[in-house]
């Protein structure tokens, strides 16, 4: 028996089966007996390995060329199949073309990022840069460079998630806690004067709860200049704060303690609910805290290279989801993270 007979019978009685497929059941039967992974034409080719060297040559290709006219023969008849159930349908009077289609929905930025782009614009304007850097973050520029020594308390409060190294350096590597060590990676490369903004997502190793999120997007303000002072600071930040809650904000400094400025301050708005009278989106103060900013310490301008004694500079950072919080009226910060539609459908 020679095997190309039996390819030539294969494709006859292949061709014959398929004329009479009359339904998408039949075809997928017609289908698994000749093109299946235990079909007919898969046997034979399967077989090739016992037939002499120069037979299997012709056979295979042989075999290989009616697989790809069976392939385009199943293709063609399932389209007519389809089409001839389309038209049957269509004939029967089932579709009916007056009824409406359905709301195509439509997709929108997340609150978080409609918020974020607010809060570039408004700095952007005042003549800032944006640049990014890195998540995952050398413990030197996250802590070290920014005056956080190991062992200083204020590495309590930000706890992080820390990555393993397979090799021995102990350059530690972590998700970077805040985005201040932009601060660093851009003084390292540029010489003042600078202006720029950072965005971007930071982690602390924290519980959640209503106003705590394990990844937070911060943005990150620094601006080093020649005789720049704490009136830049506030004006600058001040304009923010009214493009964001209103022209009609006033602002309140109080000193507050980062290590990597001096002095450090932190940023309220008076309350944009109650004008300050005291209610629940101010937990009755009157004022809302939204940032914390300071003059960079000279001890950094230095280690920069920079001339402490002829640049100063101020640097503030702020919590992007917080200020969507109130600016929405969002009572719990969860809420941005956990992906269910009925709250991201209302931004
Ligand atoms: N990095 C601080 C934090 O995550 C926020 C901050 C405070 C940034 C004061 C600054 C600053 O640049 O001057 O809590």
């Amino acid at each position: 028996m020679s095997n190309s007979e039996s390819i030539e019978q294969l494709a006859e009685s292949a061709n014959k089966d398929l004329a009479a497929v009359a339904d998408e059941k039949a075809l997928e039967a017609w289908r698994i007996t000749y093109l299946g992974r235990k079909g007919r034409l898969t046997a034979v080719l399967r077989s090739l390995g016992e037939v002499e060297p120069e037979e299997r040559k012709k056979i295979g290709a042989a075999a290989n060329r009616l697989k790809a006219e069976l392939d385009r023969a199943l293709a063609t008849k399932r389209s007519d199949l389809q089409q001839a159930r389309i038209e049957q349908t269509v004939q029967a009077g089932r579709i009916d073309v007056t009824l409406p289609a359905r709301p195509l929905t439509q997709g929108r930025l997340h609150p978080v990022t409609q918020t974020l782009r607010e809060i570039l614009e408004a700095f952007v304007a005042q003549g800032f840069s944006i640049i990014e850097g890195p998540e995952v973050e050398l413990d030197y520029y996250n802590f070290e460079a920014l005056r956080i020594p190991k062992h200083h308390p204020a590495r309590e409060l930000m706890d992080t998630f820390y990555i393993d190294r397979r090799d021995e350096s102990d350059t530690k590597l972590l998700l970077r806690t805040h985005t201040s060590p932009n601060q660093i990676r851009f003084m390292e490369k540029h010489q003042p004067p600078v202006r720029v903004v950072v965005p971007g997502k930071t982690y602390r190793n924290e519980s959640t709860d209503p106003t705590h999120e394990w990844m937070i997007f911060q943005v990150e303000v620094l601006a080093v200049d020649r005789g720049i002072t704490m009136a830049h600071l506030k004006g600058t930040l001040f304009e923010f704060a009214k493009r964001l809650f209103g022209r009609e904000r006033k602002i309140r400094f109080r000193c507050d303690y980062f290590p990597f400025v001096e002095p450090g301050v932190d940023m309220a708005i008076d309350c944009f609910i109650c004008g300050g009278k005291g209610c629940r989106t101010c937990k009755n103060e009157g004022w809302i805290e939204i940032l914390g900013a300071g003059m960079v310490h000279p001890e950094i301008l230095s280690s920069m290279g920079y001339d402490a004694d002829v640049y100063t500079g101020f640097a503030a950072g702020l919590g992007v989801e917080r200020i969507a919080m109130l600016r929405y009226g969002i009572e719990d910060i969860r809420h941005f993270y956990t992906n269910d539609l009925r709250f991201l459908s209302q931004f």
